[in-house]
């Protein structure tokens, strides 16, 4: 892959083949994304964006907890998309699940959902692919209405693994161009006292993931 191929480019190349097997294998290392679903608590009729959504399967578990919300989705990879698109058809969904193309850094919701604002914006292990994740939290926090929630999970320090073990996962991560933010938790903690939000995290699983929730204080 070049090194200058775009976000776009270079997710198309992992998930071209990947996704067709996604769901069945990510279940098994993508922990505490059902636990973040699980807090999403949106109010009612509330709306709900999530970025980096990959093949919806978040987006499909919230509708269905959620009955009364409006659910969007974003990812960079059309290729993602469209296993996405015939995900949500499959479910019945499309009426409540919206999906657009677009660079989690630079996208403008009002073009891509025809609205500013949500009332939880959440990243489930995405931000450990984009290289300028602070811009991607920049950008999620700036989509949340004045009473809205930021909800992110991703991989931790796993401090209370042996060494050995934690060198072959982030090993093994690298393979799909993941990389785990060091000392993520405190990173976002400072970003947040920033933008004038507040955070509140849960290190999860002897911190193989951290989940962060942030809102307005
Ligand atoms: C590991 S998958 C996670 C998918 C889903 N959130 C989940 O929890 O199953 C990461 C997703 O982020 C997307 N992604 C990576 N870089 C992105 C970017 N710059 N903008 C938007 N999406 C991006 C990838 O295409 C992929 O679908």
């Amino acid at each position: 892959m070049p090194a200058a191929a775009t976000a776009a480019e270079k997710m198309d190349t992992i998930y071209r083949r990947q996704r067709f097997i996604y769901d069945a294998t990510r279940r098994y290392y993508l922990f505490g994304r059902d636990r973040l679903l699980g807090s999403l608590k949106p109010p009612l009729g509330g709306s709900v964006l999530e970025i980096g959504c990959g093949t919806a399967r978040n987006l499909i578990r919230a509708a269905k907890r959620y009955p009364d919300a409006r659910f969007h989705g974003l990812d960079v990879s059309e290729a993602m998309l469209r296993s996405a698109r015939a995900s949500v058809a499959r479910h019945d969904l499309a009426s409540r699940i919206a999906l657009g193309c677009g660079d989690a850094t630079a996208f403008q919701p009002a073009e891509l959902f025809g609205r500013d604002g949500f009332d939880r914006v959440f990243i489930s292990y995405a931000l450990s692919m984009i290289p300028p994740w602070q811009d991607a939290l920049k950008q999620a926090a700036a989509c949340l209405t004045p009473r809205g929630e930021l909800h992110i999970v991703d991989f931790g320090d796993f401090e209370q693994y042996p060494a050995l073990l934690r060198r072959v996962q982030l090993a093994w991560l690298r393979r799909f161009s993941v990389v785990p933010i060091p000392g993520m938790q405190g990173k976002i903690e400072a970003l947040a006292e920033e933008m004038g939000l507040s955070a509140t995290a849960e290190k999860l699983y002897g911190g193989y993931a951290v989940k962060i929730r942030l809102q307005h204080r």
